[in-house]
Order: structure tokens, then C-alpha cells, then sequence
């Protein structure tokens, strides 16, 4: 009977041995495993933080804006440009030549100062130089389109809203033409 208890005190011994090692074991892989996970966050976090950093300094706002409203940054375009701080922002001011008595200016200066406000967007609804806005009204004759942009035809208003000769107003007629054959 002693010796039984003895035999069972040795197996209880032997199993809290047992119990006492897996126990300091677990602790120790409990310790592995959280640091592993640490380890995975802060490589988480990281790449998360590698990601995220270009949107903010890439032009994806300036996208992001284009897309929201394109209208807006339609109507703006040929005055404007949007920029953001710390952007390299270029804006073109096309000026036009002064005036010299009895000389006319050359219908691509003309175009790009005064009609590409209108003509470059299609704003107010104007065709579209360089697309097929203008087969139909190519089509009508350059009579009546040099007509039509001296003295105005609805929301065209006469000569480009300018203060240019009727010579002038032709040229740059003759260029949204040949720009858009
Ligand atoms: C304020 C905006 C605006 C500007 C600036 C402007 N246009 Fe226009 N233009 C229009 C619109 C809008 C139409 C379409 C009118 C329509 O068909 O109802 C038009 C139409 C025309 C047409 C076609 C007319 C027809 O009979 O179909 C010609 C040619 C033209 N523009 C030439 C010019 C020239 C040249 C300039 C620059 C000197 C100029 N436009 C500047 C708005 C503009």
C-alpha cells in the first residue's frame, strides 16, 4: 500500500515534471509566436505606410479632381490649370502680337489667343477643331463660315468677341479648316 502510494507519488513527481517542462516550454513558443506576429504587423504596417505615401504626393488628386469634374476642368483649361503646392505648374498665356496697320496676323496666333478659348473645349457647344465638328459646317462654304464669324451666328459671337480686322478673322478661319480637314 505505501509502496503504491510512493510508485504513485514518483508518477505524480513524473508527470508534474512532465507538466512543469511543457509549461516552461509554452510561454516560450507563446513568445515566438507573439513575436512573429509583431513582426508581421509592423511588416503590415510598413508596406501599408509604403502604399499609402505616393497618393499623397502623386498627381493621382489632380486625377482624382479631373474625374469629379470634368466639366469644371473643361470650362477652366484654356485659362487655367489645376496645381497643387509643390507641383511644377505650367501655365501657357498665349498673347497675341500687336496690331500692325494693314497687316494681318497670322491665322494660328489668331486661333490660339482669341478662338481656342471655345474651339479647343467645345464650349457653349462650339465644334471642335481638329474632329469631325466640322465636316458639316466646312460643307456649307467658306463664304458663309467668314460671314458667320465676322458678324456672329448664335453663341459664335462676331469675330471671337476680338477686336480684329475681317482679313484676320479669315485667317483664322483658313486655320481651324486646314486643322480640321
Ligand atoms: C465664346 C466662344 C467662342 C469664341 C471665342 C469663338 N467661337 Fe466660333 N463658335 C462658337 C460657337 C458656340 C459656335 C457654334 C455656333 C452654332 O453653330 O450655333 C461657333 C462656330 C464657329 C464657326 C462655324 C460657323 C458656322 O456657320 O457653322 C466658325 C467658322 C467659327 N466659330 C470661327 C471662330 C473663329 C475664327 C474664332 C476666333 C477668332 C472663334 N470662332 C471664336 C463659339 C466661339
Amino acid at each position: 500500500m505505501k509502496k503504491i502510494v510512493t510508485l504513485s507519488f514518483a508518477t505524480l513527481l513524473a508527470i508534474f515534471g512532465m507538466t512543469t517542462g511543457q509549461a516552461s516550454e509554452a510561454p516560450a513558443n507563446a513568445e515566438a509566436t507573439n513575436q512573429a506576429q509583431a513582426e508581421t504587423a509592423v511588416a503590415e504596417a510598413s508596406q501599408a505606410q509604403a502604399k499609402k505615401e505616393p497618393i499623397v504626393q502623386d498627381s493621382a488628386q489632380v486625377k482624382k479632381l479631373i474625374a469629379m469634374y470634368p466639366q469644371l476642368v473643361a470650362r477652366i483649361a484654356p485659362v487655367g490649370k489645376v496645381c497643387f503646392d509643390g507641383e511644377e505648374c505650367d501655365i501657357n498665356i498665349t498673347v497675341l502680337a500687336p496690331a500692325v496697320e494693314g497687316v494681318a496676323r497670322p491665322g494660328d496666333q489668331l486661333y490660339k489667343a482669341i478662338c481656342a478659348t471655345c474651339h479647343d473645349a467645345g464650349l457653349v457647344g462650339a465644334p471642335k477643331i481638329g474632329t469631325s465638328d466640322w465636316t458639316a459646317r466646312i460643307a456649307k462654304g467658306k463664304t458663309t463660315l467668314y460671314d458667320h464669324a465676322i458678324n456672329g451666328f448664335n453663341a459664335m459671337p462676331a469675330r471671337g468677341g476680338a477686336d480684329i480686322s475681317d482679313d484676320e478673322v479669315k485667317n483664322a478661319v483658313d486655320y481651324i479648316i486646314t486643322q480640321s480637314q
